[in-house]
């Protein structure tokens, strides 16, 4: 299970990439791929947002529960998993705008952009350095078989990095590829 979580902060990764492409792009005024950086957003709201963050939630949950004195890393994990929502909302509210031909401030895109992917960056490094370590020495195989049995919403496979990429991510899925 964390070896999953693991590799989806691989992918999120790749797609933190795309968006600082981008955001160079904006920044030295190239030509800006706002559908790519929509794709983007999507995916993460689609798969990090409703299954990512709440599988490590039930994790950190149970953890808290059953190990962890003191809450502070499951309350700053929580509050972060909320700002990365939030954040990605705005930013994609923004997106949409400028697809729908909107006039935005290019300064106000790229600070909200520069801060998701901040943002987005730190929280995973927090996880990878202190949090899955900490749950790797402290949970046993029990208490995983307990968390993967109590893991309902991961039913389909992802529609970017899984077997078969979806119709809506094939073009998001070629740029990735072409920088690999
Ligand atoms: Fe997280
Ligand atoms: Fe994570």
């Amino acid at each position: 299970m964390l070896q999953a979580l693991h590799q989806e902060h691989i992918n999120i990764a790749r797609l933190l990439d795309v968006l600082r492409q981008q955001l160079f792009a904006i920044r030295s005024e190239h030509p800006v791929r706002y559908r790519l950086l929509k794709d983007v957003l999507s995916y993460l709201s689609e798969v990090s947002d409703q299954c990512h963050h709440p599988q490590e939630d039930l994790i950190y949950d149970y953890y808290l529960k059953y190990r962890c004195q003191d809450d502070q890393i499951t309350t700053r994990l929580h509050q972060e998993h909320e700002l990365v929502v939030e954040a990605g909302k705005e930013l994609a509210a923004l997106v949409d705008m400028i697809l729908m031909d909107a006039v935005i401030p290019l300064d106000q895109l790229m600070a909200k952009l520069e801060s998701f992917i901040v943002l987005q960056q730190r929280h995973m490094d927090f996880e990878e350095s202190e949090v899955f370590p900490e749950l790797r020495t402290s949970l046993t195989e029990d208490d995983w078989r307990h968390l993967e049995q109590n893991w309902h919403y991961r039913t389909a496979d992802d529609p970017l990095f899984g077997r078969e990429v979806a119709e809506r991510y094939r073009d998001l899925s070629n740029s990735i590829s072409l920088h690999a």
